[in-house]
C-alpha cells in the first residue's frame, strides 16, 4: 500500500496546491490513499465545511486535524457525519467526531490516528501516549497512519519509539517546517518529526511575513494574513506499507514548488 501524506494546508494557497498537485502525483507515483492535515485550511485557522468538502473533491481521502481543530466552531455540525475527517484522539471531554477512524481500501483496512502532544501547546489535551495505548490495546492490528501532531521533536521521537512496530507510520505535524530525518525505526514504523506544509513558501510557516512581523515584533493588533498569490509549496511524504506484516518499507519526502497562478 502506498500513501500520500501531504503536510498542514495553509489556506487558499494550500488547498489550490492540493488541487494542482494531487492529481499528478497519485498517478505518477501509484498512490493508494491520500491524507492530509487540514487543520489551517480555513484562512489559516480551521476547517469549515465547504472547504472539508472541497478538498475531499480534489482526491484526500482522509482529512487530520491539529490544534485548530476547533477554530471554526462550526465542525461541531458537521464532523459527525464527515467520514473523511479524524480530529484528535486525546482531547478532554470532546463528545463529537472520532480520533482514530478505519478505511476500507480494496479490502485492506487502513487506520488513521490522530494525536495531540502536549509540550509548548497551550491547548490541554490527555497524555498522547496514554491514550495511544489505550487506542492499541482495543484494535486488531492493519496499517495504521498516526498524525502525531506537536510542537516538540524530542516529545514526537519518544511516542514514535513507544509505539514503533506497533503502527506503520508516525507522521509529524503542526511545525510547518519539513525534517530532514524521515526513516524507518527499527520495529518497522516510518518517522518523520515534522512532513512540512502546503501553502506560500515565502512566509512565516504559510503566512505573509510582514504581517507576522508587525504582530509579534511590534506588537501590532491585526490578524496573520496569507498572501495567496505567493509562490505556493507542497511538502509530504511518501510511505510504502506491507500489506500483510503492517510494517512500513520505506519513507521518503515531497518538496515541491507548484507553479504561481
Ligand atoms: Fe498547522
Ligand atoms: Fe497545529
Amino acid at each position: 500500500m502506498r500513501i500520500l501524506f501531504y503536510g498542514d494546508i495553509v489556506g487558499k494557497i494550500g488547498r489550490e496546491a492540493i488541487k494542482a498537485s494531487l492529481p499528478s502525483l497519485v498517478r505518477s507515483k501509484g498512490v493508494d490513499f491520500v491524507i492530509a492535515n487540514g487543520e489551517n485550511a480555513t484562512h489559516g485557522k480551521g476547517l469549515n465545511e465547504g472547504h472539508y468538502h472541497q478538498l475531499v473533491s480534489y482526491g484526500v481521502d482522509c482529512l487530520t486535524l491539529g490544534n485548530h481543530w476547533h477554530s471554526k466552531p462550526v465542525i461541531d455540525e458537521y464532523i459527525d457525519e464527515a467520514e473523511h475527517l479524524v480530529r484528535p484522539l486525546n482531547l478532554i471531554d470532546c463528545h463529537h467526531g472520532l480520533g482514530s477512524v478505519s478505511y476500507d481500501v480494496d479490502g485492506v483496512e487502513i487506520r488513521v490516528t490522530n494525536v495531540m502532544g502536549q509540550a509548548f501547546m497551550k491547548e490541554t489535551v490527555s497524555s498522547p501516549n496514554e491514550a495511544m495505548e489505550k487506542l492499541l490495546s482495543e484494535i486488531d492490528p492493519c496499517i495504521h497512519i498516526v498524525d502525531f501532531h506537536a510542537d516538540s521533536t524530542s516529545e514526537k521521537e519518544v511516542f514514535a519509539y513507544l509505539i514503533d512496530g506497533r503502527v506503520s507510520a508516525v507522521v509529524g505535524t503542526h511545525t510547518h517546517v519539513q525534517t530532514n530525518d524521515a526513516r524507518i525505526l527499527e520495529g518497522g514504523t516510518a518517522y518523520i518529526s515534522d512532513v512540512g506544509m502546503c501553502g506560500a513558501a515565502d512566509g512565516v510557516i504559510g503566512f505573509e511575513k510582514h504581517s507576522v512581523i508587525n504582530k509579534v515584533v511590534y506588537g501590532q493588533k491585526g490578524i496573520f494574513e496569507i498572501d495567496d498569490d505567493a509562490q505556493p509549496m507542497v511538502n509530504a511524504v511518501i510511505i510504502d506499507i506491507d500489506d500483510s506484516t503492517y510494517r512500513a518499507t520505506s519513507i521518503r519526502t515531497v518538496n515541491l514548488l507548484e507553479n504561481k497562478r
